[in-house]
């Protein structure tokens, strides 16, 4: 069973907008779970203009799936998440002002910083995933660091689908056995969306969890939230 973490930061952007509540990114929260999503996903950037720092703790009350913050392990980024210890953190190494994460780790040439980095969130028995690049390599290099989980950067992926969904794919599923052959989990995620993420997932043995924001949050303008939760869960089913 392959899991759906809803992503809400553009439901924070909206809110960000005006300057006041609405929407209500906790409640939206809870609703995602209702309508079905197995997880929550947050990624508060450096710049705070999604999922602000300060939304976190009561995203954490009352998140009860399964609480995933994702971001750049600056040291203020660490300060929150061993603060309020989410189910699973996902280490992406984005840069301050990028527009959306682009690339994964190079978990060989990182090995040092990420080591430390995730014995720390071990402490708190936080489950870690690296953004990794399909790349075998780099999920080994995951895997040495001590990574429980590796979360495949699917933007190459989705760009490429609508040409030539074979080829497209095939890093994936390489990626995905080396995965399964050296016992690291696997997550994946970006620009997943209604077209391509049925494909994705039975070409992906062993997909554990996919996080989904932009297209799915876009899809609910016209299907609404719990319809379009439903037609992501149903993608992944079978
Ligand atoms: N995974 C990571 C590491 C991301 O940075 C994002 C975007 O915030 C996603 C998954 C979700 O991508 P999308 O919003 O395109 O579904």
């Amino acid at each position: 069973m392959t899991r759906l973490s809803v992503n809400i930061n553009k439901v924070a952007l909206l809110r960000n907008a005006r300057g006041g509540n609405l929407p209500n990114l906790v409640q939206v929260a809870e609703d995602c779970e209702a309508f079905g999503a197995e997880g929550i996903t947050v990624h508060p950037r450096p710049d705070q203009r999604h999922v602000r720092f300060d939304d976190i703790p009561a995203l954490k009350e009352v998140v009860t799936t399964e609480f995933n913050i994702e971001g750049n392990p600056t040291p203020e980024f660490l300060e929150l998440v061993l603060a309020n210890v989410p189910d699973q953190c996902t280490l992406v190494p984005d840069a301050t002002d990028q527009l959306t994460s682009d690339h994964g780790w190079d978990t060989l040439k990182h090995a040092g910083f990420l080591q430390e980095i995730i014995a720390a969130l071990h402490v708190k028995r936080i489950r870690v995933s690296l953004f990794v690049d399909p790349d075998p390599r780099m999920v080994e290099g995951a895997k040495a660091v001590g990574a429980d989980r590796v979360e495949l950067y699917t933007g190459p992926f989705a760009h490429d689908f609508m040409s030539d969904p074979a080829k497209a794919m095939a890093p994936y599923t390489a990626a995905a056995e080396k995965a399964a052959e050296i016992g690291v989990g696997l997550n994946a995620g970006h620009d997943l969306n209604l077209d391509n993420l049925q494909y994705f997932r039975e070409h992906c043995p062993g997909l554990l969890e996919v996080s989904i924001g932009h297209a799915l949050i876009s899809d609910a303008l016209y299907y609404g939230l719990s319809n379009t939760i439903r037609m992501y869960l149903r993608q992944l089913q079978g």
